[in-house]
């Protein structure tokens, strides 16, 4: 399907020196699962991690460094540390300190050595704590352009909304009028000349077109921000970019915990780490209960562990808020990712004992096989669809949908016994069969598939 055409998927995209939150999930794993699938279908993706890595924020962290902060803890305690002194800063500066941040940020963009220097090590720890994670989950990038990136690259942009007469001065600041569009202009300029979250993301646009050719480029932020790229998509239309009609903004709602805590701003904020590490050491206790003989139950508590945060992000529809439990994630038998990884477990079993099976041709089929059969066909499709609609948990509902069907057929019909060797040959045909089709439907959404549990 895909024809190599190039898909940009803009997703993930942390801000240096803050903490990853349970927030951060949606974006994390829908944009890694439409990469997957793409790729699937035969598109080249470029995953891209459009680091927060520029703003006023940044002076206020290096200010805070000075006051409070020296080397030695902060190596050791790293992003944690950076926060701290953040969160700090935000409660306890004056109006002096607020002053000093400004100057600070200046010289970051002035490109004084000092403060870029501290900012750079600010930046190293937080990838470096990132990175723990995304090796967790498994997910790389192809680029880490963020927004600093686009520092020198916003001058031509600006000269070229000039020339097209785009620009507008309102209260000494740079904007494009989008009133006729029913929307609030978008600032490209502030009266100080800085310029905004905005400005960078037509930049990157531009740069990202120019670079590789894209199909489309996907934006994976949450809903909030929905004006922000209708006002961005708008600029580029205006400018002439017949191209502004192929970026696509793929919004999602809010994950929060059942106990309400969520957003930063209500202070009681949920680390993913603390979530998978929750969800690892609830997934060991269940095997421990249900199968205390396992081998290697450590490395399967993982893949059950993460798999179920990780499918508890795309089971539905991207839009809609919602709400993490644990137990719900991991129940076996419900819509979760270890009952399909259950599912795979129990169809590895039979083909241990049964053998691939050999050949068959079968004239009469049950309601039970036909079902699967049907369901099993559906799959090239829904992975269409899920591209069509951006939604990684048409999948995720497949990969459900499969298993129940599965295990529907294996409790009605005997495999093993089936008796007829034609028959038992097609059953063990059927479970094959699902059993990749599974794997490649948990795969595609980042999960993987122990062979036992
Ligand atoms: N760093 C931003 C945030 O956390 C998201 C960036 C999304 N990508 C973009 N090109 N604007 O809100």
């Amino acid at each position: 399907e895909g024809q190599g055409r190039v898909i940009c998927i803009d997703y993930s995209s942390i801000n240096i020196a803050k903490r990853f939150h349970i927030g951060h999930l949606s974006t994390t794993m829908i944009g890694n699962a439409l990469y997957k699938i793409y790729e699937h279908l035969g598109y080249k993706c470029v995953g891209i991690n459009h680091l927060g890595d520029w703003g006023t924020q940044f002076g206020k962290m290096i200010c805070a460094y000075k006051k409070w902060g020296n080397r030695e803890e902060v190596e050791r305690g790293g992003i944690h540390a950076i926060n701290d002194l953040y969160v700090r800063f935000n409660s306890e500066a004056d109006e002096q300190m607020e002053a000093e941040a400004r100057e600070y940020f200046r010289l970051i963009e002035s490109g004084d050595r000092e403060a870029n220097e501290l900012f750079d090590w600010f930046k190293s720890l937080t990838l470096a704590y990132v990175q723990t994670i995304y090796d967790r989950l498994h997910i790389t990038f192809d680029s880490y352009a963020g927004e600093r990136f686009y520092t020198d690259k916003m001058a031509p942009v600006v000269e070229e909304l000039r020339q097209k007469g785009l620009l507008k001065e309102s209260e000494g600041a740079q904007i494009v009028d989008l009133e006729a569009y029913g929307m609030p202009p978008c600032i490209i300029l502030r009266s100080d000349g800085a310029s905004l979250y905005a400005t960078r993301d037509i930049a990157a646009a531009i740069y990202r077109k120019k670079t590789y050719d894209f199909y489309k480029c996907l934006y994976v932020v949450a809903y909030q921000q929905n004006l922000h790229f209708k006002q961005f998509f708008k600029v580029l239309e205006l400018m002439g970019k017949e191209w502004a009609k192929d970026l696509i903004h793929v919004a999602y709602g809010m994950v929060s915990l059942e106990d309400g805590s969520m957003s930063t701003r209500k202070g009681k904020v949920v680390y993913l780490e603390d979530v998978i590490q929750k969800c690892v050491q609830k997934a060991g206790d269940i095997i421990a209960e249900k199968n205390p003989g396992l081998e290697n139950r450590e490395q399967i508590a993982k893949t059950v562990g993460v798999g179920a945060v990780i499918f508890g992000a795309l089971y539905n529809n991207k839009i809609k808020d919602i709400t993490f439990s644990y137990d719900k994630v991991l129940n076996f038998e419900g819509e979760t990712s270890c009952y399909v990884q259950y599912t795979c477990a129990r169809a590895n079993s039979v083909l241990e004992k049964g053998g691939k099976g050999g050949k068959y041709s079968v004239c009469e089929v049950l309601d039970q096989e036909y079902e699967l059969v049907k369901k099993l066909a559906e799959f090239p499709a829904t992975l269409h669809d899920a591209l069509e609609k951006y939604e990684p948990c048409f999948v995720a509902r497949y990969a459900v949908d499969l298993s129940q069907l599965y295990n529907k057929f294996y409790f009605d019909c005997s495999i093993l016994n089936a008796g007829d060797e034609n028959i038992r040959n097609f059953r063990l045909a059927l479970t094959e069969a699902t059993l990749i089709t599974l794997t490649n439907a948990l795969k595609l959404l980042g999960i993987g598939v122990p062979e036992k549990m």
